[in-house]
């Protein structure tokens, strides 16, 4: 396994994702871990990310000093390399050639680290970011790449296996980057790339068995991809040992709750209790019209039926989550800024404050494409798997203003009519997201000789990695028209139709 020190890099989780991809287990760890842990962890190779700090500042972060004492390789990415040289005797100064974006390597030597995939005397495309530079190399370090604004874009020290580059080989506009992860950790640090899935799979089961042992597990399970492939995981490790609760706020898309019984209950064989809930969470909403307070009244709501349905089940040791890997790492913070609360995503599915149980977190280790590639491997049906997130507060937040059941049946309707559109156009997974928001307003309109006078809605369907930044999905608008003429034909109560082509930011991906 390989270690990766984060430095502060926004792209630091793409080092992961690549070292993984080769089949390689990684894991991101701040600088400033205690050196002891790195010891322990024993990693077969160590990789430090880049960063937003100067290292011509002497408060800047730098490498543990055992990273260079385990006689393990280490590969230095941007600040990463800057960082190694300026440890091991080299020097690193600021630069008026700053160079951001698509840059070009001079290859003018070999070394283990390029082997077959780029040849000497060869141009690369990569992708750089950045104002330092190394200007003097630390002893036994030789340059193998140069670039226009970095000297010394490729170093290495192939006796110690120390190696350095200036770019970013983890991300996409390093054609060959890839490549050269993976010659580090197979080539140079000898891993054998042997994680996968299946291999995963099986850890992870034999785990889940020596941690619970003989007790009990609940896990709440919401339709959505992670607490269902942890609740199928699990269930394959201890079986009826595991009860998983379906807390059903009647906020669910069209379809899901049903679907949600059917796969684990009857396909699968796992005790599942389904409570319908949709009468308390409907009449606490009444009124309610402030995003934030919606949120705030379902979480409450949700942990008051949590707990009791719970209780009803005599009680548990332990309590399953779907936690993600992008939720455990430990976010460094070099620049130190102020982050603010956009919204309080309330994860339905959460953990009730003051429950005393051990969480069973078997997910903690995966991304979420790493999750769905273990949900297929488990055997769950592809409309789980592949499923666009869902936000907790299901279509309470997709209807702005007040939530009555009327609403809820009025956007169910929309909804399943432009999704059915996106999958038939063959759309779907070309989309992070795609759904449609009630509008509060009526708007005027005409159908055969008669004036309406009902609902507006909108449609919106995002491209995304994560989440955090989105673009507007580019529908030709053939396909606009023809979901929009349905959508007014086949659900009363609506006569217009609007797309959102707000990107995030600054819009959000929700409405509210
Ligand atoms: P926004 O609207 O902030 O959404 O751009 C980013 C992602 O988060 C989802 N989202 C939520 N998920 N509880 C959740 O579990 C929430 O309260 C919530 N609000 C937004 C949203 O669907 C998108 O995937």
């Amino acid at each position: 396994r390989v270690l990766i020190l984060d430095f502060g890099s926004q792209v630091t989780q793409l080092i992961a994702r690549r070292v993984r991809e080769s089949g390689v287990y990684c894991e991101i760890w701040p600088y400033s871990v205690d050196p002891q842990r790195i010891a322990d962890f024993a990693p077969r190779a160590i990789i430090l990310s880049g960063g937003p700090a100067s290292v011509t500042e002497g408060s800047s972060p730098r490498a543990p000093e055992i990273v260079f004492k385990l006689d393990v390789p280490v590969l230095g990415i941007c600040y990463g390399q800057q960082t190694m040289m300026a440890q091991l005797g080299g020097e690193v100064q600021s630069s008026d050639h700053r160079e951001f974006g698509r840059a070009f390597v001079d290859v003018i030597d070999e070394c283990a680290l390029t082997q077959g995939v780029w040849a000497k005397g060869a141009r690369e495309q990569v992708w750089m970011s950045h104002g330092d530079r190394v200007t003097r190399l630390a002893p036994g370090f030789r340059v193998v790449g140069v670039s226009e604004g970095a000297p010394f874009a490729v170093t290495a020290d192939d006796h110690r296996r120390f190696y350095g580059v200036q770019f970013h080989p983890e991300v996409v506009h390093t054609p060959h980057g890839a490549q050269l992860l993976r010659n580090f950790t197979h080539g140079i640090a000898g891993c054998s790339g042997d994680w996968t899935m299946a291999s995963f799979r099986q850890a992870a089961v034999a785990r889940i068995r020596r941690e619970v042992g003989t007790g009990r597990v609940i896990c709440g399970l919401s339709g959505g991809v992670d607490s269902s492939v942890a609740a199928v995981l699990i269930h394959e490790a201890i079986g009826d040992q595991l009860s998983c609760i379906f807390v059903d706020h009647g906020l669910m898309r069209q379809g899901e709750a049903e679907e949600v019984v059917a796969t684990f209950r009857d396909r699968f064989n796992i005790r599942l209790v389904h409570r319908d809930a949709s009468d308390t969470f409907l009449d606490a909403l009444a009124g309610v019209t402030d995003p934030e307070q919606k949120r705030k009244t379902i979480g409450r709501l949700f942990v008051e039926v949590f707990e009791e349905e719970q209780a009803k089940l005599g009680g548990a040791e332990f309590l399953a989550q779907g936690t993600l890997y992008p939720d455990v790492i430990e976010s460094v913070s070099v620049t130190g800024g102020p982050s603010v609360t956009i919204k309080s995503h309330h994860n339905v599915g959460g953990l009730p404050e003051g429950m005393r149980m051990r969480l069973l977190e078997p997910l903690r280790e995966l991304f979420k494409d790493e999750v769905r590639a273990l949900g297929r491997e488990l055997g769950l049906p592809e409309a789980i798997v592949g499923r666009h997130p869902f936000p907790g507060p299901g279509l309470a937040i997709r209807i702005p203003g007040e939530v009555t059941r009327e609403k809820v049946a009025l956007l169910r309707k929309v909804d399943a009519i432009f999704l059915e559109e996106i999958r038939s156009a063959g759309l779907y997974d070309a989309i992070w997201q795609g759904f449609a928001v009630l509008l509060p307003v009526r708007t005027v309109g005409v159908m055969g000789d008669g004036r309406t006078y009902d609902h507006a809605c909108a449609l919106r369907a995002v491209t995304s990695t994560d989440g955090m930044t989105a673009d507007v999905y580019p529908f030709d608008m053939g396909f606009l028209m023809r979901v929009a003429n349905r959508i007014v034909n086949e659900v009363r109560g609506i006569n217009r139709v609007t797309y959102d082509i707000t990107s995030k930011p600054p819009g959000t991906i929700e409405w509210e």
